[in-house]
């Protein structure tokens, strides 16, 4: 039986422990490059005791942002600064992966600091691309479907991206697929009404999903893991929307396309009911995608009690435990879950005499 401090290994790569720091934007990048911001915060994640820690959403494409202050890899200099920040998230033994992923339709808004809303071309936004002229939430301006030729350029841009990543340093891709993003606008019937190769079926929906894995498959080494976040339910009561045994059935083509892990998220187009957001309630979508396309899963949402997380990886529900918010509040998580759990916490040789 594994336990939450036990090491997991995804083909070469070997976490120290099951604890991983979600991806949360920071909307902090100027020009799409990370800097001392990203160095520390994504360090003293590390340095905190995570076994693998996730980048905020990285654009592949300068219109793939959500807003003009994301981070992207559309560039090689965007590369340049991941070096460091890599070797120090190294040097802390624990390991880093970049989350690839475009907004669509969801894209071109204001930073936080400015409310987050919707930008026209006009107020310095952009127009927005997605499988159809749908938007995600309505009331929101219509995204322009992209033609064929733009889907193969976008899949080429996640693999050039990819081998940017790899080149920074990075010890693993998670390909985005979730929350109402571009990938999802093509798997979720909600959004996509193409009538061509990448709509209607299941298979045309997540052909886009995996041909994105695909090309990064193509151009990453053996070696190094592939990730991919899903949403594993729309919470919509429509015919039209994503299910769980949907999801089960996109994991299986995923991993048959080489994918080493599956986080289950969810949602997207809704605002999920805050009754529903109660401690771990998505974990039930990993265990379902772990057991029935068997293969390893991560679970997130509202996880934050080092015994509850203990909990997920003993009791097979999940074989990675995914924490957002709460590592904003706690950089030292992974610590603090160790001496609660009575593991010995992997702290750097500076902090030892706080320890022993
Ligand atoms: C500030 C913030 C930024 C986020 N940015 C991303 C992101 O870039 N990519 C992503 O997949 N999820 C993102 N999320 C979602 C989290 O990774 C996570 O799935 C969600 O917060 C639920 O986990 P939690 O309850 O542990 O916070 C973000 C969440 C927060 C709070």
């Amino acid at each position: 039986m594994a336990t939450l401090f036990d090491p997991l290994s995804l083909r070469d790569l070997t976490l120290r422990n099951r604890i991983v720091v979600s991806p949360m934007q920071q909307y902090s990048s100027e020009n799409g490059g990370a800097n001392d911001w990203h160095l520390v915060h994504l360090g003293s994640r590390a340095v905190g005791g995570a076994g693998l820690i996730i980048t905020e959403s990285t654009a592949v494409t300068p219109e793939g942002r959500s807003t003009h202050r994301d981070m992207g890899l559309w560039d090689d200099a965007q590369a340049e600064p991941w070096r460091r920040i890599n070797a120090f998230v190294h040097g802390q033994g624990a390991r880093i992966a970049v989350q690839l992923g475009h907004f669509g339709s969801k894209g071109s808004r204001s930073h936080p600091n400015e409310g987050l809303t919707y930008l026209s071309p006009a107020e310095g936004g952009w127009q927005t691309v997605s499988s159809s002229a749908v938007a995600p939430f309505p009331g929101m301006s219509l995204p322009r479907p992209l033609t064929i030729a733009e889907i193969q350029t976008t899949i080429a841009q996640f693999g050039l991206a990819a081998q940017r990543a790899v080149a920074a340093g990075f010890d693993a891709i998670e390909l985005h697929g979730a929350h109402g993003y571009l990938i999802h606008q093509f798997y979720s019937e909600l959004i996509n009404q193409r009538t061509d190769a990448y709509g209607g079926s299941f298979a045309n929906r997540t052909r886009f999903a995996r041909e994105v894995v695909a090309q990064i498959r193509r151009v990453i080494p053996d070696r190094m893991p592939l990730l991919v976040r899903i949403s594993a339910v729309d919470y919509v009561d429509d015919p039209k929307g994503w299910t769980l045994e949907q999801a089960v059935a996109l994991a299986q083509e995923l991993k048959a396309g080489g994918v080493d892990l599956i986080t289950a998220s969810a949602g997207g187009f809704v605002f999920l009911d805050k009754s529903k957001v109660r401690p771990g309630y998505q974990v039930s979508f990993a265990t379902e995608i772990r057991t029935k396309a068997g293969l390893p899963t991560g679970a997130v949402g509202l996880i934050t009690a080092p015994d509850a997380a203990n909990d997920i990886i003993e009791g097979d529900k999940a074989d990675l435990v995914v924490i957002a918010r709460e590592h904003l509040r706690d950089p030292y998580f992974a610590t603090h879950a160790a001496v609660a759990l009575r593991q010995t916490p992997a702290v750097p040789f500076q902090s030892h005499r706080a320890y022993w």
